[in-house]
């Protein structure tokens, strides 16, 4: 079975669990399932009852889609998405959001855990994403392009929807939530980076790095998903004086942060509300 075979496998199953198209999806990042708490559930799909579907490996990440309702809006929430590191290829990993695609879903919403390269930055606080730089050294939609799915050259000039990024620093300001912009840089990992590596990526111009979020982006750009990126930044990686770093200390992080991710969110879902 060839890829898009196994993608239409796979929506399939999941159409037949649903009884509605959620209008946005949002990804779950490391220490940040908290995110699902304001959601009424409706129905629960495991990755592992899914054809076709990877199972995710990370720490900090169930398997699961969890459709519901939050704030008046249908929403699908990723609670546990896939790496690259975990060995699977850049098709796997963005194996989601071509089903959303394919679902029918407008909206992508995506969260991360991430180092704050920026030295005004502190652990703690959301960071919304403006743009990316993809330094993992692979692309998803390399091959054969699937036309009904996008085109060949995918406009990147706008990656990260600049209304949704208005609607999330209108939110955060009327949340009294603080708030960073900034550009996110996407290593492979699984080692973090060594401060020569943190000091490039600074000179490149990015302000916070982490090991996801880019291949999905460019994927649900190829296919037409309006996206929203929120970082938790969850350390300082400044490279004169960078702390050694675990994932445990990561995802603690995170999860203090992931409410406030939570709340812009939900005022983000109202303003969609009130606009459509
Ligand atoms: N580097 C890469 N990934 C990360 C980091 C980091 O410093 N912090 C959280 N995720």
């Amino acid at each position: 079975m060839n890829y898009v075979e196994k993608v239409k496998k796979a929506t399939d199953f999941v159409k037949s669990k649903i009884d509605r198209v959620p209008e946005v999806a949002i990804i779950l990042g490391s220490g940040l399932d908290r995110i699902k708490d304001g959601v009424d559930v409706s129905s629960k799909v495991r990755y592992e009852d899914i054809p076709n579907f990877p199972i995710s490996t990370a720490p900090g990440h169930a398997g699961e889609m969890i459709f519901g309702k939050w704030n008046e809006v249908d929403v699908v929430l990723m609670n546990g998405r896939f790496h690259y590191y975990e060995g699977y290829s850049m098709k796997e990993i963005t194996m989601p959001i071509r089903l959303f695609q394919l679902l029918g879903i407008e909206y992508l919403f995506v969260t991360n855990a991430a180092g704050g390269l920026n030295h005004a930055f502190d652990p703690g606080h959301p960071m919304i994403i403006t743009d990316h730089i993809n330094f993992m050294g692979d692309n998803p939609l390399v091959g054969k392009n699937v036309d009904e799915w996008g085109t060949r050259f995918p406009d990147m000039s706008k990656a990260y929807d600049p209304e949704l990024i208005s609607l999330a620093e209108e939110s955060s300001k009327e949340l009294g939530i603080e708030y960073y912009k900034g550009i996110y840089i996407a290593f492979t990992g699984p080692s973090f980076e060594t401060p020569a590596e943190l000091k490039m990526a600074q000179y490149f111009g990015a302000d916070a790095v982490g090991m996801s979020t880019v291949p999905e982006v460019i994927v649900a750009n190829h296919g037409g998903l309006k996206v929203l990126g929120i970082s938790s930044i969850t350390d300082r990686a400044i490279p004169d004086d960078l702390k050694p770093l675990t994932g445990e200390e990561v995802i603690e992080v995170a999860n203090r942060t992931g409410e406030k991710i939570a709340k812009i969110f939900e005022k983000v879902l109202d303003k969609i509300k009130e606009r459509d």
